[in-house]
């Protein structure tokens, strides 16, 4: 029964490990969050009420709508990009090279910090 408490203890501190993750919305202010891991930067956004990130379509990589262009210093800290996030991108407005869908950026303790700013997504 102890036994029992005790990972449960630390089944839900493993469950609710945070990372901090800065969003930069398109007036220029900055909201820090924490987002648990396993969620996306995406869900963190819509959980915590960022202005601009639309996600039209939830997540599925479909819509570009979760727009966001990273910071420089974490562009190779992220998990590299795959085809279908590539190619979607190609719809998003303004995409430049730092450009990422948050959607398909999973948090984790390596994030912790991470800042995106918020593209231009509802047009
Ligand atoms: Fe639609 Fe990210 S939420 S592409």
């Amino acid at each position: 029964m102890q036994i029992l408490k005790i990972r449960d203890f630390f089944g839900t501190l493993e469950r609710k490990r945070m990372a901090k993750i800065i969003y930069v919305t398109t007036d220029g202010k900055r909201h820090e969050v924490e987002v648990e891991n396993g969620y996306t930067v995406m869900e963190g956004a819509i959980n915590n009420n960022i202005d601009g990130i639309v996600a039209e379509c939830g997540g599925a990589c479909a819509c570009a709508t979760c727009h966001a262009y990273i910071d420089k210093d974490w562009l190779g800290k992220l998990p590299p990009m795959d085809d279908m996030e590539d190619s979607m991108l190609d719809a998003a407005y303004e995409r430049k090279d730092n450009s990422r869908l948050t959607c398909q950026i999973e948090v984790s303790d390596a994030l912790d910090g991470l800042t995106v700013f918020v593209a231009e997504n509802e047009y």
